[in-house]
């Protein structure tokens, strides 16, 4: 039996300027995963951008940002001039998707080809690689003329738009180069490669083949294709991406309570399934659950695929659950079991963590290849006193039986939320990244937001009624800073940050940051709805956010400390142009270059492809607004931040 880890705060307490009202969570924001005091100081000394909203993006004097890949632009030599009024889905396919989402950067060694995988994943070049960039959903009103509004182009998309639409979908890999003008994508390579929801792909683990992902195209149960809502993901050190199915029940038309099953529609009400949804089934009657009522059950899966192998085939892996997947993100540490942490982006969802059956061993590819397809899948509950469990998703284990409607293992990850909630575990404020800080080796969770949790229905970790800002918590797995223990079944929690501006006259909506130094957080520093999270190579944290908007000004990327007296501290490194919210912030090795994903902008309001709110990145009244990959470097070249 393993004792809790001792509480970081006891060793540094420090003076909060944040006030925090009455939400309980000032242990947390007073309390440290500290190792080195000064830390902090190495970088972010970057001058801030202000607050604003506007039809640009915006960086810090002495950055550039190169609009490196549109909706649209060519990965295949030969592709052409993008031309959106005769886009065929066809074309498409060999074209960068829509609404960019997560991102990794895969560096390829000089002395290796396709299918070395083992050789490139121990390159660390930050100078060739491949950008490897979710799709996560179209937004037809944008993309094609004709269409006045999001809600006519939800219900009336022709047969065409929608084969356009799912070619857009999915996930693209391009390699790129760093050259004296800039990073480019390398059309001729032999790496560039789309996924789409045409992309025949392998269905693995427990719950591969069972009848409930059977279907008539499909009654083995293990073979599907394509991947849809394609959000935020992870890497792996044995050189495959992660991708998760984040939103995949607006894919899907139907009304769940016209399915015979009544296991079945419950689980279709639970993923927002509805007769008023996009209406691809109307062209793909896969889509339609009164057609293929098990369709759904074969979407809501991590993907995971091999980028150096153009001819590989990505595989679902059902171990890691069934829900709306922000990502995943790996804990790997050699001769141990490989731990791997994600949410479940939904009001009053959870937080999940899966440690593998084998152990990683650095090096032996080939065998780590399997290590995502056998192990634990578990979900959190995080207690009032700072202390936390992870609560094993095992058919047969407590509440998980018969007699609650599980009939194996295949029920409890198809089913996961339920089994979730009926072992205990804590329903959390739009659970999105949840990451591991490299440096203190304590592990982040990105809570956007929840309007709808009730003043009776709080509790420690989601401390605010109508939480409209969102919060960042942070997991203390037992050991010492760097050097900690994911595997273990027991952490300490504590409150990082909340959200909104700190100082904000209701209590409930007011921000709270770590800062202990007086003016550390500038008017221009805080920010609301926690998104993505990457972790600089200084263990700074670097927070993407999604609805800023709300609260007057444009989405971007916050920066900041996550130990020493500016811990929690933000500093405002990146604005977006309207309507957009940044995606999948991702650092080469060397940390020179910082690529994000630049989503939906001049989205809102009554804006259309006809009449868009504005036409960024191009400004060209010839072109609509475009979802775009930047690359963010310092004209003078050095570290990103710093
Ligand atoms: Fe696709 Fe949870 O953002
Ligand atoms: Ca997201
Ligand atoms: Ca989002």
């Amino acid at each position: 039996m393993k004792k809790l880890p001792p509480d970081p705060s006891r060793r540094t307490l420090f003076k909060a300027i944040g006030a925090l009202g009455a939400t309980g969570a000032t242990s947390g924001l007073l309390s440290a995963c500290n190792r080195s005091p000064g830390l902090d100081r190495a970088s972010l000394t970057f001058t801030e951008v202000p607050h604003g909203l506007d039809a640009s993006h915006h960086l810090p004097e002495g950055y550039r940002a190169d609009v490196l890949l549109r909706w649209g632009d060519p990965i295949e030599a030969g592709a052409g001039v993008f031309d959106p009024e005769g886009l065929t889905a066809a074309e498409q396919q060999q074209r960068f998707g829509y609404n960019n989402d997560f991102i990794a950067f895969m560096p390829l060694a000089e002395d290796a080809g396709p299918g070395d995988g083992d050789r490139h994943c121990r390159s660390d070049s930050s100078k060739r690689g491949l950008l490897c960039v979710n799709h996560e959903y179209t937004q037809p009103h944008l993309m094609f003329p004709g269409y006045n509004d999001e809600y006519s182009a939800t219900r009336g998309v022709s047969a065409e738009h929608v084969a356009i639409e799912q070619a857009a979908c999915g996930h693209a890999i391009v390699e790129i180069e760093k050259t004296p003008a800039g990073w480019q994508a390398v059309l001729d390579s032999p790496y560039n490669r789309r996924i789409t929801l045409g992309t025949e792909m392998d269905i693995v683990g427990p719950a591969a083949g069972d009848p409930r992902l059977q279907t008539a195209a499909d009654p083995s149960g293990t073979r599907v294709f394509g991947t849809v809502g394609n959000c935020a993901g992870g890497k792996t050190p044995w050189g495959t991406v992660l991708i998760a199915e984040e939103g995949f029940g607006g894919a899907f038309q139907g009304d769940p309570d016209a399915i015979a099953d009544p296991v079945e529609a419950r689980n279709h009400h639970a993923f927002g399934i509805a007769p008023d949804n996009r209406n691809w089934g109307d062209h793909d009657p896969r889509f339609d659950i009164g057609v293929e009522p098990h369709e759904p059950n074969r979407f809501g899966w991590m993907v995971e695929f091999d980028p150096y192998d153009p001819e590989s085939r990505p595989r679902k892996l059902t171990t890691l659950g069934r829900f709306e997947h922000e990502g995943f993100t790996l804990a790997c540490k050699p001769g141990q079991p490989v731990v791997a942490y994600g949410g479940d982006d939904d009001e009053g969802q959870f937080v999940y963590r899966f440690v593998s059956a084998e152990a990683y061993r650095p090096g032996n590819h080939r065998a780590n290849r399997n290590l995502l397809t056998a192990g634990t899948l578990f979900a959190g509950q995080f207690n009032a006193d700072g202390s936390g469990r992870w609560l094993p998703l095992i058919f047969g284990e407590g509440p998980l039986t018969p007699e609650n409607g599980f009939r194996n293992q295949a029920d409890v990850l198809v089913d996961v939320r339920r089994a979730a909630s009926l072992l205990g575990a804590t329903p959390m404020d739009r659970p999105e990244d949840v990451e591991t800080n490299p440096v203190n080796d304590c592990t982040y969770v990105m809570l956007t937001k929840n309007k709808r949790r009730g003043a009776d229905d709080t509790n420690a970790a989601n401390p605010r009624p109508r939480n409209a800002a969102g919060h960042v918590l942070e997991i203390v797995p037992p050991g010492r800073d760097g050097e900690r223990d994911h595997t273990s079944d027991i952490f300490r929690w504590h409150t990082f940050l909340l959200g909104g501006n700190p100082n904000a006259e209701d209590p409930n909506e007011r921000g709270a940051y770590g800062q202990q130094v007086t003016g550390a957080i500038s008017p221009h520093g805080w920010f609301a709805n926690p998104d993505n999270v990457a972790f600089d190579h200084a263990g700074n944290m670097w927070v993407a956010t999604d609805g800023c908007e709300d609260f007057g000004f444009h989405d971007g990327l916050w920066a900041m400390a996550t130990e020493g007296e500016l811990r929690a501290a933000p500093k405002h490194f990146f604005g977006c142009p309207q309507g957009a919210e940044v995606c999948g912030p991702e650092f080469t090795p060397d940390g020179t270059t910082l690529f994000i994903a630049v989503q939906h902008p001049a989205d809102g309001g009554r804006s259309s492809f006809d009449n868009p709110m504005h036409r960024w990145p191009d400004n060209d009244p010839a072109l609509p607004p475009r979802p775009s990959v930047l690359a963010i470097s310092r004209k003078d070249g050095g570290v990103v931040g710093s």
